[in-house]
């Protein structure tokens, strides 16, 4: 498959076009970010691990029927995905309280949450990826009843797959943010990422976290914890 035009360069990944008008090759970079972009530092291998992780993480949804944008890894920082519109939303699942959901409703870290939860951010740089409710979503168009209801509905079907998947290495799956985008034919897809950037992963012995946090809040080195979590997931594939 041949690298076609850059589309865009965000802040881990760039994507491009392919000679297949609705297949896109995503290179994922040596690139971390926070803070919206204030804080921005180039880590050698986090694309490759990113990129690892991710694509073991689709396959394991797709094989408990879950449907993704995920096609196929090519090289060891690029992966082939379907082409798709994307909600500019950010979708995220939460089982135990941590990150912004403390701050905001003043509950300690590590509260385990009575069921999960799902929230929306609207995906806008500009104004700092706000929260958003399910009627200003209508309200913006960003997307219809039905699709949010689409969404939720994957996303709670993806928190039980990960947390089946994150208990069988010993992790415990604190939260996540997932993406959607819309196919040609109006089908809801997941898309985007799932890897310890996007996730909170807890050591279930340690309790060491073994995500982005490790940098947001620099209480380690990034690049050996995404090694761990990428390690055990082949490990259990493997066996
Ligand atoms: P950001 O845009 O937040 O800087 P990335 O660097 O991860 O994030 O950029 C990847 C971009 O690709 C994101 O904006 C994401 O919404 C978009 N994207 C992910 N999957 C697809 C897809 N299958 N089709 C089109 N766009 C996608
Ligand atoms: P939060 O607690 O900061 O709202 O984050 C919730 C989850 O979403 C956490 O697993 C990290 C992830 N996340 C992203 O992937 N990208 C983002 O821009 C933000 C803010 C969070």
């Amino acid at each position: 498959m041949q690298k076609g035009r850059l589309l865009y360069e965000g802040k881990a990944k760039k994507l491009f076009e392919t000679e297949q008008e609705n297949v896109l090759m995503v290179e994922y970079l040596d690139q971390a970010t926070a803070l919206n972009g204030l804080k921005k530092d180039e880590i050698v291998g986090k694309g490759q691990l990113n990129n690892q992780i991710t694509s073991l993480i689709f396959k394991e949804l797709s094989a408990k029927g879950i449907e993704t944008h995920f096609i196929k890894k090519i090289s060891k920082d690029e992966q082939l995905v379907e082409k798709v519109k994307m909600f500019p939303l950010e979708v995220v699942v939460r089982n135990v309280a941590a990150g912004s959901f403390t701050k905001r409703l003043g509950i300690s870290e590590g509260s385990q949450l009575a069921f999960p939860i799902v929230e929306f951010y609207f995906k806008e740089d500009r104004l700092d990826d706000p929260f958003i409710n399910e009627q200003q979503i209508l309200v913006l168009s960003l997307a219809t009843e039905a699709e949010i209801l689409q969404m939720k509905k994957i996303a709670l079907q993806v928190n039980k797959a990960l947390q089946e998947l994150f208990l069988a290495v010993d992790i415990c799956l604190v939260d996540f943010k997932i993406e959607f985008g819309k196919t040609k034919t109006g089908k809801v897809l997941l898309a985007d990422e799932i890897s310890p950037d996007t996730c909170r992963l807890w050591d279930r012995s340690s309790q060491a976290h073994l995500d982005k946090d490790v940098y947001r809040r620099e209480i380690g080195d990034l690049v050996p914890v995404y090694q761990e979590v990428c390690n055990r997931l082949e490990k259990r594939r493997d066996q």
